[in-house]
């Protein structure tokens, strides 16, 4: 196992009517703003259960930010908190409306110009607002890490930022707003999670068996419990399960010690600026190319996942591989989600667009970094 350091000040309060204690996390005379999505919190009652609890304070609202939350929404709510004085953002919602809030903290004190630098330059986040979440949707983790994820409209562009001072100082888990979730975010959560375990998982082996059983556990939890939700919305104990594995499944635990990969997430994000497809959608568009084409680096690896996972102990080494793959592409089949570039109508000119963009950048991907232009375009070929 590598060195490593790991922090976690994300107080997590978990189960059913939890989201009462709100009000009690947030300092007291804390000026709020509470963000939020597209709506789905005033059908499904979370708004209504969250206004209780904060009713002792002074609370302004920000809402509309989108899935895939734009650069140019969260700017309009950056002027918000410096006109008003807001000294405490609550987000409820989903990954978006938590990633937009945690841009939206760090944007309101950044002193060294444009906030875009942020994304676009890595510039250093020295100080945010303080933030609290409930969440909404079980996928991204994004209610217990330090990443946020924006995209800009003006220049198709979808970038990352990670910083500790974005993490929330708490997030509100009640298993029971799952229940108001279409089957297509349930399937979304259930493969993003999954992804999630496979770039801290599927890379080479560094004598760390207990971050590979915890990943693995993660997994077959993931393969459980996920569809009894889709099955049955109402089944508490699934969703339950389904949360918390979502959470644990990058909240940065697993990821210590061991080597990471990322690839399929920074091509899938591609995939989103040009073609506006989920995110979870383009993981299971590329995470079975990453598979096929990294087989021999990734190979240790891919024949354990296929053996702790799905079972597969017999075969040749290729075999074992392809049959491992092709697992994991029925999973995600099996819960919705189709896999293949042209079932989202994307053509070989968005694959020669993305792999100009990264010619531009210049850098490469993965756990060995050595995916690059060359390499992504021969994933992303292998799902056409
Ligand atoms: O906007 P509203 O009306 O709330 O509706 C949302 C939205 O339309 C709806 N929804 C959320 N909770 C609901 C609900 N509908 C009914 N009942 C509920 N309880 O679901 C839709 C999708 O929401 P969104 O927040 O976009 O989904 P998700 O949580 O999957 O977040 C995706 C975003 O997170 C980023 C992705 O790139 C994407 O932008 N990610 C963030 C990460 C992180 N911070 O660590 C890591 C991930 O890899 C990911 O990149
Ligand atoms: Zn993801």
């Amino acid at each position: 196992m590598y060195n490593f350091e790991y922090q976690n000040p994300v107080k997590i309060i978990f189960g059913k009517g939890e989201i009462s204690k709100v009000g009690m996390n947030i300092p007291e005379g804390s000026k709020i703003l509470l963000t939020y999505g597209g709506g789905s919190i005033f059908s499904n009652g979370v708004y209504n259960q969250v206004k209780a609890s904060i009713k002792d304070f002074e609370v302004l609202e920000f809402g509309g930010i989108e899935p895939n939350p734009h650069y140019e929404t969260l700017m309009k709510a950056v002027e918000v908190v410096k006109k008003e004085n807001i000294t405490f953002l609550l987000a409820v919602g989903g990954g978006s409306v938590i990633d937009g809030t945690k841009f939206i903290a760090a944007a309101a004190l950044f002193k060294k110009g444009d906030p875009w630098q942020i994304l676009a330059k890595n510039a250093l986040v020295e100080d945010a607002i303080p933030i609290g979440s409930v969440l909404t949707l079980p996928a991204t983790g994004s209610e217990m890490n330090s990443g946020s994820v924006v995209t800009r409209i003006e220049t198709t562009e979808k970038l990352a930022f990670m910083s500790p001072k974005v993490m929330p100082m708490f997030s509100i888990l009640d298993p029971e707003v799952i229940f108001s979730l279409p089957d297509k975010q349930v399937a979304n959560g259930i493969v993003d999670a999954f992804v999630h375990v496979i770039e801290q998982y599927l890379t080479f082996p560094v004598n760390s068996p207990i971050q590979d059983r915890f990943a693995e556990s993660i997994l077959t939890t993931l393969i459980e419990e996920g569809p009894k939700v889709l099955v049955n919305r109402n089944d508490y104990d699934a969703a339950a399960n389904l949360m918390w594995s979502a959470t644990l499944a990058l909240n940065g635990l697993i990821g210590v010690g061991v080597p990471q990969d990322w690839a399929t997430h920074m091509i899938g994000h591609e995939l989103t600026a040009y073609h506006g497809i989920d995110h979870a959608r383009t993981l299971a568009i590329v995470l079975p190319g990453v598979m096929h084409i990294k087989r021999e680096q990734k190979k240790d690896k891919i024949l354990q996942l296929g053996e702790r996972v799905w079972g597969i102990t017999k075969g040749t080494t290729d075999e074992r591989i392809d049959l491992t793959i092709q697992k994991t592409v029925e999973f995600f089949e099996s819960v919705g989600i189709p896999t293949r570039l042209p079932d989202y109508g994307v053509t070989t000119e968005t694959i020669d667009t993305i792999c100009n963009r990264f010619r531009k950048r210049g850098y490469k991907v993965g756990e060995k970094a050595n995916i690059g232009p060359v390499e992504m375009r021969l994933i992303l070929e292998d799902r056409l």
